[in-house]
């Protein structure tokens, strides 16, 4: 058998590694050698030895590796080299301890120490001259993130139109006067890049344009903490959700506002290139994923577009499709599993080309909704552009040349400006060119649209809360998602409705500032309703006097005495007024009620839906998962047995010893929504009516009955022994057979809206 060259090859490698012979160089398709690895760090491959392989250099905590960048297996067998920012070759990189910069001018004020260089943990004090009054923190520690805590300190006497825009650390300023017009030009010293706006012009408003700036080291990055806080900051900004009880600062005050019912379009652009890695670009898709779940909790009307990058972009949902708007689906395709594998040719990173997707978005929307005379709608939408990357673009062109294009579309200028916003993230910061993000990303007073993470860890724990902010305004069915909350951040439209001494304490929710639904049933006749007091839960726990209860003028449980029926739960329904009004918090915020225009905005239709539809669209099921609370505070799951399951719901009661007698089931059971439980969670005890019968939908919630009757009490048998339970769970099981059914009054039927509606005018604004 003739050999052929290749083989021949082959099989003269393989006898060269099997005699040990070394040095000898690989051709072809060959792997590449072991890396020589990194001084004091460790070195790991993507894919092994394999062309493409990438050599990933990592140090200890408060190191980081020099050079900054990896190396990749070439087809030639080599690794790439190495080299230093000015070029120089560097045959053994190692692992060097991390600085932050050095504070080089000051105005008007002092500072000590003054060093060449400051370690982590180092600290710098600022003083300013008599007269100048210091902003920012006087006192800075230098964190293992190589940046300083706090913020630059500036000294200012007052005297200039604009405020003294400060000098960053590691920069020199150029331009010392601060009238209208003046302009400040910084630059960054030594091998730092300048992030944020290179040149401020002090305009008329007051404000200095563009974005402060920052020196960053190459291996500095952001803490997730602090991505969290200035994304959410300048998100909050674009939702209108400024924290109204702040006192704003002068830059924090962008100039439109998106109104309820606003337009947002929102960009992903995913880096799926070869250094990702499926891994890591699944925390990319779960950190996103969670954005959305986050966006889809507003009032506002936001289209998603998703594109996938490397050499080639990939458009997975474009933001016109019909689709764009449901985040259900906008979240399934970002979790695909696929998307990653589906995208060839991952070689590259071709920013410019993903950008230029955008744009082509852009325009054919813009297009489309001028031939449809809607250019006014146009000018309303606002854009949010999200980049993620691990590395540098590396073909295709200046992404930013793309980025001006944008603006020109979009008609971005000063007065406009709130209508685009660029963020570029860059993850894993060796690879990550800081100077190409911040051409890309916008400048905002106040804000901040680049940020550099470690590792898509970090990206995974900054996005994890992301939005989750303590000021949603009046925004009603909201609550804290985090599991690390208390029950009272989780529900926080939850009260506790004391009774006085012998009778039963109920719970109800909190619906508007001064209203509490609640059972009609908490409140007998015989007690005067004047010694109630509610208790909204918190640390203290909150005391409000009742100033007035509202029960259903039809609430009667003893109608139906004659008939052998000892109580009826008909028309169970009553509002309490307080006496003072509860201000909204973090723990203490409504519930939404049914057939509101406040419960449509929750739902994000685009039509205003009716009270039917509402009711169609939320229980529109057999089994509706739903929730009520325990009286400790926590969510017990149950299902609303809707639809053709009414039937079989009274059927199950009719097999209970205190229905023997009654003959119209139906009758009895009509106002009511009919629940059961699911899995181990159990029916509900005396002392838990009047809370609320809630489901969730997009992380909004929403009431639709309120708790009043059931046919089985498993807090009844003191003796039953619960230790087996958690403490919220020790209620007895039923037997097995028996089918508990629980029974809350369905806050869509007519004659209840009716009522909600003549007792709520101008409170709440129903359909
Ligand atoms: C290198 O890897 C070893 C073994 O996994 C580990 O114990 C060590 O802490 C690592 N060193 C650094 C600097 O990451
Ligand atoms: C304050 O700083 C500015 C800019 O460095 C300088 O021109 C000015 O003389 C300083 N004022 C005082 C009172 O030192
Ligand atoms: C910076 O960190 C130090 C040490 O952890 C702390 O004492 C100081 O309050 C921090 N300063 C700011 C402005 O956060
Ligand atoms: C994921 O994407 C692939 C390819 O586009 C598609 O065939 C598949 O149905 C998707 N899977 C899901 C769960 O959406
Ligand atoms: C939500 O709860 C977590 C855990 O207690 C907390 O860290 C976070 O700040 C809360 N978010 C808001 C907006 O209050
Ligand atoms: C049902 O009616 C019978 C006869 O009137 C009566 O003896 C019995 O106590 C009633 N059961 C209940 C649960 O009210």
């Amino acid at each position: 058998m003739r050999l052929s060259p290749c083989e021949l090859l082959c099989l003269f490698l393989l006898l060269a590694q099997s005699t040990g012979t070394p040095d000898q160089p690989p051709q072809g398709n060959a792997e590449c050698p072991e890396d020589t690895g990194i001084t004091d760090g460790n070195a790991t491959y993507t894919d092994e030895l394999r062309v493409g392989s990438m050599v990933m250099y990592t140090c200890a905590r408060g190191y980081y590796p020099y050079p900054a960048a990896s190396r990749v297996c070439q087809s030639n067998g080599k690794w790439t080299e190495l080299r230093s920012k000015t070029g120089h070759l560097i045959r053994q990189p190692s692992c060097r301890e991390i600085k932050c910069p050095s504070q080089l001018d000051f105005e008007n004020g002092s500072y000590f120490p003054r060093l060449t260089s400051y370690s982590v943990g180092s600290a710098l004090s600022f003083e300013c001259f008599d007269g100048y009054n210091i902003r920012g923190s006087a006192q800075r520690t230098c964190q293992i993130n190589g940046k300083w805590n706090g913020t630059t300190p500036i000294c200012d006497d007052g005297s200039g139109n604009c405020l003294n825009p400060g000098i960053p650390a590691g920069a020199r300023k150029t331009g010392i006067r601060y009238r209208i017009d003046d302009k400040v030009k910084y630059h960054c010293m030594g091998n730092m890049d300048l992030i944020g706006s290179e040149l401020r012009v002090c305009q008329e408003s007051g404000e200095w344009t563009g974005t402060e700036p920052s020196c960053q080291y190459p291996f500095s990055f952001d803490f997730p903490t602090e991505v969290k806080d200035q994304f959410d900051a300048s998100i909050a900004n674009i939702l209108d959700l400024t924290q109204r009880n702040k006192p704003k600062t002068e830059s924090l005050a962008r100039r439109i506002k998106i109104k309820k019912d606003g337009l947002l379009h929102v960009y992903f652009l995913l880096d799926a290139s070869k250094s990702v890695g499926q891994k890591h670009f699944e925390m990319f898709q779960n950190s996103i994923a969670a954005f959305v779940e986050g966006l889809a909790r507003f009032e506002i009307t936001v289209n998603f577009g998703i594109v996938t990058y490397a050499t080639v972009p990939k458009v997975i949902l474009p933001v016109y499709d019909h689709d764009s708007a449901d985040w259900t689906v906008v979240q399934a395709k970002l979790t695909n599993r696929t998307l990653y594998r589906d995208h060839h040719d991952r070689t590259g990173t071709n920013i410019r080309a993903a950008l230029d997707v955008v744009y082509e978005m852009m325009s054919f929307q813009k297009t489309s909704f001028h031939l449809q005379k809607r250019d006014q709608i146009w000018y309303t939408i606002r854009h949010a552009i999200l980049l993620l990357t691990d590395g540098k673009s590396n073909m295709g062109g200046r992404p930013k040349d793309t980025i001006i294009k944008i603006h020109r579309l979009l008609e971005i200028d000063e007065k406009r400006r709130d209508f685009l916003d660029v963020y570029a993230f860059g993850i894993g910061n060796l690879d990550v060119d800081r100077t190409e993000l911040n051409d890309i990303a916008s400048k905002k007073p106040g804000e901040n649209h680049v940020f550099v993470m470690e590792d898509p860890e970090s990206l995974k724990a900054s996005f994890e809360d992301m939005l989750d902010f303590p000021d949603f305004g009046d925004m009603c069915g909201l609550a804290n998602e985090s599991s690390a909350a208390t029950i009272r951040e989780k529900f926080p439209w939850l009260v506790h409705i004391k009774a006085p001494l012998g009778s039963d304490s109920c719970l109800g929710s909190l619906i508007a500032n001064r209203w509490i639904l609640t059972a009609a049933h908490c409140f007998p006749p015989t007690i005067d309703s004047g010694l109630f007091a509610i208790g909204i839960r918190s640390d203290p726990e909150q005391i409000y006097r009742i100033r007035n209860v509202h029960v259903h003028e039809l609430y009667d449980s003893r109608k139906k005495q004659h008939e052998n029926i000892k109580e009826v739960y008909e028309y169970d329904i009553a509002l309490v007024e307080i006496d003072e009004e509860v201000k909204f918090s973090k723990v203490a915020r409504p519930i939404c009620l049914p057939c509101t225009e406040a419960s449509n905005r929750a739902l994000k239709k685009l039509a205003q839906m009716t009270c039917d539809q509402q009711e169609k669209y939320l229980i529109s099921v057999r089994d509706v998962p739903a929730h009520f609370h325990a009286s400790s505070g926590r969510k017990l799951n149950v299902i609303i047995e809707s639809q053709d399951q009414k039937e079989t719901c009274n059927n199950k009661i009719t097999h209970w010893p205190d229905f023997e007698n009654v003959t119209d089931v139906p009758g009895y059971t009509s106002q009511f929504l009919c629940t059961a439980m699911q899995g181990r969670d159990v029916a509900a005890c005396k002392g838990e009516s009047g809370g609320a019968l809630y489901v969730d939908k997009n992380k909004r919630y929403i009431q639709m009955g309120i708790v009043s009757w059931g046919v089985y009490n498993p807090c009844r048998n003191k003796a039953y022994d619960y230790s087996t339970q958690p403490p919220e769970l020790r209620r007895e099981p039923a037997r097995p057979g028996q089918s508990p059914r629980d029974f809350h009054l369905n806050l869509f039927k007519p004659e209840i809206q009716t009522w909600l509606k003549e007792k709520l005018e101008g409170i709440i604004g129903f359909l």
